[in-house]
């Protein structure tokens, strides 16, 4: 799992068995009128992109966990689609479920997302589309610090009529002007230095370490 010491009761996971589930949720009315699909997703289309995003290089797609101290439950997925290592660009896409939206969720998921395209993917712009008249846009602008890049005009065909797309972005120095200084970590000799830690194998520590830049404690005991 991929969790920041900022947000630690979001994790960021495989999408594993319960994907074969998650069509049910795209075919929700309230995330699909956001998305570019067409029509309902049936389940052999689900596994046939189950099929594809394990084998695709270009794509890596997380589910979003809130990680509680008992137990862990799914509220969402994001991830980074058309990785383009050459250019160091990806877009971004990400969906909450419906009965767990406005609780922030999304706002942290995609912070650890976009720290994880940048820090280790080596990312230079996360990028990203959504339609006019969507409330993601203020997430994406006032939250996240992004930038409208431009408007498709009429650019897809949605709902009986055509509409507009807008671009967003940000690229990794604007990212960390924002985010990563604020909460940058020092190796307090706990193996918990990094930002994007690996929840395997350091998920205890990290629970339990709040060292921060200048903090010299020893959290060896
Ligand atoms: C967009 C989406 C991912 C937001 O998820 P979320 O967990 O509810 O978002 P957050 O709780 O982190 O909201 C953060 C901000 O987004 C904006 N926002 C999100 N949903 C909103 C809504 N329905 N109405 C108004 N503002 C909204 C607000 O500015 C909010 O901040 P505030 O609560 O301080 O006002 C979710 O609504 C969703 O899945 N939508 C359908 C799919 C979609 O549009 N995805 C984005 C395009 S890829």
């Amino acid at each position: 799992m991929i969790v920041h010491q900022k947000h630690k009761n979001i994790a960021l996971d495989f999408i594993s068995d319960d994907g074969m589930f998650l069509n049910i949720v795209r075919n929700n009315e309230a995330i699909r009128k956001w998305c570019r699909q067409v029509g309902l997703i049936d389940d052999l289309q689900q596994e046939n992109w189950l099929r594809k995003i394990s084998s695709d290089p270009t794509i890596r797609m997380y589910s979003i966990k809130d990680i509680g101290k008992t137990k862990s439950y799914i509220v969402g997925i994001c991830g980074l689609t058309d990785i383009d290592h050459i250019n160091q660009r990806a877009e971004f896409s990400c969906y909450i479920f419906p009965e767990v939206q406005g609780k922030g969720y999304a706002t942290k998921a995609l912070e650890v997302l976009f720290r994880h395209g940048f820090n280790d993917l080596n990312l230079n712009i996360i990028w990203g589309e959504t339609f006019e008249g969507n409330p993601a846009y203020k997430l994406f602008i006032d939250k996240l610090g992004m930038k409208h890049e431009g408007t498709r005009n009429q650019f897809y065909f949605k709902n009986g009529k055509f509409i507009d797309a807008y671009l967003v972005s940000i690229s990794r120095k604007e990212f960390n002007a924002i985010f990563t200084n604020n909460d940058e970590l020092v190796d307090c000799g706990n193996n918990c230095d990094s930002n994007v830690v690996d929840f395997l194998e350091k998920d205890k520590k990290r629970r339990n370490c709040k060292c921060k830049k200048g903090d010299s404690t020893d959290h060896k005991k």
